[in-house]
């Protein structure tokens, strides 16, 4: 079989560091594609001139498969986030993050397994927004019909196709009657041509307190673009946090691009100790997308022991660094 091009962008923070560790996880598992390496984000301006150069984008249109480290976004001010500007220019549409126990993971829940369906490319997240007078700003809070269309047959699809029982559709349609009206409403249509899989809904509110109070009666959750960023992390830290949850960007045509929740976390960059599993359950979803689900099932096993094992990252409560808790799992996956 030819050997796979896959597009790697490091990114910047712990980006580097946790993305090394998982390169060498993969290729012990088996999985030594055609790396092609791109920088993003300030790095990027300095070599390219611009936050996101064409030939990335070139590249993951022609891969199909990219996989990417957290991106720094200055806060009020700056450049706009390359991780948006790379989900609208390849339109990955889906944003997909499985959240569940993970062995020995220190978490508040156990028996949390579900699955977080996010709109990726509208709603305020389209940072549309102006000046009307000093003192006055006004975002625009964009929700359509189509890509309401789109994001609720892939939620309804991932849960046919995953055995899942239940979506919850996601929406604070007592307020934003238009807008999250036209979620609620789109995604329940969608709903009904999947009778085998139950359907309901909750207010954004709501969610979050059924959330933390029973997060184990929750499995697929269907949400536009905001509620998603923000309720993934709060789901995150249903289950130790975001060292350990993986997402993927996915498009038409089977592009995905995929990376950790988590950024840059400048506060422990460059000292070896961020934890890369995040991104290694990311690298496990790519697997899984290019079905090799085997190597993906042999670093499942390896990953499980580790932690197991109590060889963790200071986030989990250990000593370990970034590269002797990847060394570990390579080691496992050696041993067979
Ligand atoms: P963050 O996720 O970088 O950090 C939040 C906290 O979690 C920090 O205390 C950090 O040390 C910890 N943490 C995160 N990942 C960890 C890991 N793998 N191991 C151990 N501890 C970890 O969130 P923050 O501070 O809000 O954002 C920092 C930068 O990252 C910002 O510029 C933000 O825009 C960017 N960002 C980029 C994302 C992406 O590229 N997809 C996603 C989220 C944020």
């Amino acid at each position: 079989m030819s050997r796979p091009t896959v597009t790697l962008i490091p990114g910047d923070g712990i980006g580097p560091e946790v993305t090394r560790a998982v390169v060498r996880v993969l290729k012990a598992a088996g999985f030594d594609p055609e790396w092609e390496t791109f920088s993003a984000g300030a790095e990027a301006v300095a070599e390219h001139g611009t936050t996101l150069p064409p030939s990335l984008l070139d590249s993951v249109a022609r891969n199909k498969v990219a996989l990417k480290g957290p991106i720094t976004t200055p806060v009020g001010k700056g450049f706009t986030s390359v991780n948006v500007g790379l989900r609208k220019a390849l339109d990955l549409y889906a944003n997909l993050r499985p959240v569940w126990n993970l062995p020995s993971v220190p978490s508040r829940f156990s028996g949390v397994d579900l699955v977080i369906v996010r709109e990726n490319t509208e709603d305020l997240y389209a940072g549309l927004e102006h000046v009307v007078v000093p003192g006055v700003v006004e975002s625009l809070k964009i929700i359509t019909e189509k890509a309401t269309t789109r994001i609720a047959a892939f939620a309804f699809e991932y849960a046919r196709r995953h055995q899942r029982k239940k979506v919850t559709i996601v929406h604070k349609a007592n307020i934003m009657k238009l807008g999250d009206g036209l979620f609620l409403d789109t995604a329940r249509k969608v709903a009904a041509r999947y009778p085998e899989v139950a359907c309901e809904d909750r207010i954004v509110d709501a969610a979050c307190m059924h959330l933390v109070m029973h997060p184990e009666r929750m499995d697929v959750l269907l949400l536009p673009n905001l509620y998603g960023d923000i309720v993934s992390d709060l789901c995150a830290g249903l289950v130790g946090g975001l060292g350990v949850v993986p997402s993927a960007n996915l498009g038409e045509g089977g592009v995905g691009v995929f990376e950790a929740v988590h950024g840059t976390a400048p506060d422990i960059a460059g000292r070896d100790i961020a934890n890369p599993t995040a991104l290694l359950l990311s690298a496990v979803l790519m697997l899984q997308h290019l079905q090799e689900d085997e190597k993906a099932a042999r670093i499942m096993t390896a990953l499980r022991e580790v932690l197991e094992s109590g060889h963790v990252t200071p986030d989990l409560g250990g000593t370990a660094t970034t590269t002797s808790f990847a060394d570990a799992i390579c080691r496992r996956i050696e041993q067979g």
